[in-house]
């Protein structure tokens, strides 16, 4: 910056933002790099809006290289292309370790005899392939891989990742081009999927298609939702780049500041690079992101001259890919649910199959565009995979086994429930059911609202609020509270006991916090994780109905349509009347009412849960962290005080020892949280 662009300006807020930069710069090494913060979100939030606001006032200390330029470009209309100047190529892949080995031969003879290949073998995580381009040392763009040759211009969206240094450390070339992954880790991958599963939208198959859908958002706002991550494992050799070995790249990379995956290793000899994908085929799982293999590079650049390359991929590479588990199984009955907001999804039932680890019995069939498009029919074998070793999908059915006269499932054109005409979204794929007594709708909200990362009422199941909804005794959350002993133990089976211990569960619902009232409204887009952010924002409920679209807007992760949905939820003069009433039979509708009032003994400490417990599910477990005053977390760092180590934990207890974290197991936590020493 020269002092001619800085006119005007105070030279206190020069120095003010030039500070804020460096300290924001530094946080987000920490919280991405090192994972070690030392602010928490809001803090850092707060350093962010002060930099903001110094920016606005002051135009001309915006910087490219500013955090702030990482998020809130305005939207592109399209992506313009990018040619690249090295091409970039894929890789062949193998399935097996005899394919490895036949790798490794003809690897040797390509080389002068008596030259050992030695190789770096890297997680082959799966995401989009990036290249990334910084002039003396800033950084000035990104482009996606595309066809290998040319690719989209995606700079402002791969900026929102906070990972990426603006500027790189150190003495680095005039000009450089590094290369790698941009990723979506698995835990963002099922809070987006759970989003969309509300708003009836299907779930992403894999986090690949997640990365590649987030970095084609043409507003880059939406894309800094997304928590994209980057591991960079290349730097593009440019005329006079000279590096000896991969491993040095890799080194360079580091010492550039940028993230690079941590697991890479060196294997001298075939048998080491075998033992690393033995060594990753179950550990794998524990990984926070998905990989769909392993990638094996030769080391040298000297043989990786000599191999050169096909016209495809480089001689001196080969991925190994853990073959996915697929069962086949009988597609029994495919119906239509309704959705808490209408929308009809096909499900598929299955015969019972075991996969990836668990029982499968059902699967989402996403739409009927989709279902007709794979012609999925009752009585047929299936074959069903886990996408992104997550949700159980339905790939296609097996030709040769279709039993003779099996129909096509016919697209609904009125509800299931209520019979009333279903049209389909304007935009969309989806069929909708727009009567909003349709009792099916009605079940599955008053369903969500008990649900136990809801308002967690025990006792009260589908089969209940069945019999409720269709005795005309329940039609929305709050006929709950005036339902007595007498009333429901005329339900059938349901005895004098559980009926008044149905009651209590109901009336101990009136003391959730406001984050478990507002998942438990069924707002369009509201799940579990937007329902704490909008709860620790405006902290009770009348502020947040007071709210305007734009004030909405403007927090953090908080997108147009979310926005859009929460103002069109509370202005609909139902649910206004809901939430009313709810008030009325004395639910709770402010954050942090001391809960119970008890002691505080975990008050500030950060505590990270693993693996599985005997007395509490993940969500109970968090909230009875949350009421002892201590702080759930999901990922271990030097903040964190505690790991509760449950059965087969995961890489998590590594880690923890890694950093000496103390490790407590179930007993000990309960020492803990009684306030025992
Ligand atoms: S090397 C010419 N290393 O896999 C070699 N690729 O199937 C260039 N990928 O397009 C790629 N992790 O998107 C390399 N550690 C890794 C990788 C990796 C993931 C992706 C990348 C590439 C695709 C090829």
């Amino acid at each position: 910056m020269t002092a001619k662009s800085h006119q005007n300006v105070p030279p206190k807020a020069v120095r003010r933002a030039e500070e804020l930069r460096t300290e924001i710069d530094r946080h987000n090494r920490l919280y991405y790099r090192e994972n070690a913060p030392e602010i928490s979100d809001f803090e850092f939030d707060a350093l962010l809006r002060e930099l903001q606001d110094l920016e606005k006032q002051y135009p001309s200390l915006v910087t490219p290289e500013s955090p702030t330029q990482r998020v809130g470009g305005a939207p592109l209309t399209g992506f313009e292309t990018v040619e690249h100047a090295v091409p970039m190529l894929s890789i062949d892949n193998t399935y097996s370790y005899e394919e490895i080995k036949e790798f490794d031969e003809r690897v040797r003879r390509g080389l002068p005899p008596r030259e050992k290949p030695e190789y770096v073998v890297e997680l082959k995580i799966d995401g989009v392939a990036i290249s990334i381009l910084y002039e003396r040392g800033v950084y000035v763009r990104a482009a996606t891989r595309g066809d290998g040759y040319r690719g989209d211009n995606v700079t402002q969206n791969v900026k929102t990742i906070r990972s990426l240094p603006m500027r790189l450390k150190g003495k680095s070339p005039d000009l450089i081009e590094v290369r790698g992954e941009v990723y979506m880790p698995r835990e963002e991958l099922l809070r987006l999927n759970q989003i969309r599963e509300e708003t009836g939208e299907p779930p992403l198959a894999n986090t690949r298609n997640a990365t590649g859908g987030a970095l084609k958002l043409l507003d880059s706002r939406l894309v800094a939702q997304r928590r994209l991550q980057l591991a960079l494992y290349d730097i593009a050799p440019l005329p006079g780049s000279d590096i000896a070995s991969h491993w040095q790249t890799l080194k360079n990379l580091k010492a550039y500041g940028l993230p690079v995956d941590p697991h890479a290793e060196r294997c001298p000899a075939l048998d080491d690079v075998i033992a690393v994908c033995e060594k990753w085929r179950d550990k794998r799982a524990g990984l926070d992101f998905a990989i769909d293999g392993l990638v094996i590079k030769v080391d040298s650049a000297e043989h990786r001259r000599r191999l050169g390359a096909t016209s495809k991929a480089p001689r001196w590479v080969i991925a190994y890919k853990y073959p996915a588990e697929v069962a086949r199984t009988r597609l029994h009955t495919i119906w239509a649910n309704v959705g808490k907001t209408g929308t009809l999804t096909p499900v598929g039932e299955l015969d019972p199959v075991q996969l990836s680890g668990t029982t499968v019995k059902r699967a989402s069939l996403y739409n009927f565009d989709d279902l007709a498009r794979k012609d999925l029919r009752e009585g047929d074998i299936v074959e069903v995979q886990k996408a992104g070793e997550i949700i159980p999908q339905v790939i296609r059915y097996v030709p040769e086994l279709r039993p003779k006269g099996a129909k096509r499932t016919p697209v609904p054109t009125k509800c299931p429930s209520c019979g009333s005409e279903v049209y389909k979204d304007p935009d969309g794929v989806y069929l909708r059911c727009l009567n909003v007594a349709c009792p099916q709708q009605v079940r599955t909200r008053i369903e969500h609202y008990a649900s136990r990362g809801a308002m967690d009422i025990d006792g009260l199941g589908p089969a209940s609020i069945d019999q409720l909804v269709t005795r005309n005794l329940v039609a929305t959350p709050s006929d709950l509270y005036v339902l007595d002993v007498d009333t429901l133990a005329g339900l059938e089976r349901m005895g004098q006991k559980s009926a008044s211990n149905l009651v209590a569960a109901i009336e101990d619902s009136k003391n959730r916090t406001l984050e478990r009232l507002l998942n438990g409204l069924g707002i369009r887009h509201v799940g579990s994780h937007v329902a704490e952010l909008l709860a620790g924002h405006f902290g009770d409920i009348d502020t947040l109905m007071a709210a305007s679209e734009q004030e909405l807007n403007d927090i953090y992760e908080v997108g147009p349509t979310l926005a859009r949905s929460v103002r069109d939820f509370f202005d609909t003069e139902a649910n206004r009347k809901l939430v009313e009433s709810l008030r009325a039979h004395g639910v709770n509708m402010r954050e942090r009412r001391a809960v119970g009032g008890g002691p505080r003994p975990l008050e500030g400490k950060t505590i990270v849960v693993t693996g599985t417990l005997k007395n509490y599910s993940r969500d109970t477990i968090n909230e009875r962290i949350k009421q002892l005053g201590g702080r759930p977390s999901s990922s271990v760092s030097a903040k964190t005080d505690y790991v509760l180590a449950g059965d087969n934990p995961g890489s998590k207890i590594d880690k923890a020892k890694k950093l000496k974290v103390p490790v407590l197991t179930e007993d000990e936590f309960e020492t803990l949280a009684e306030g025992r020493p």
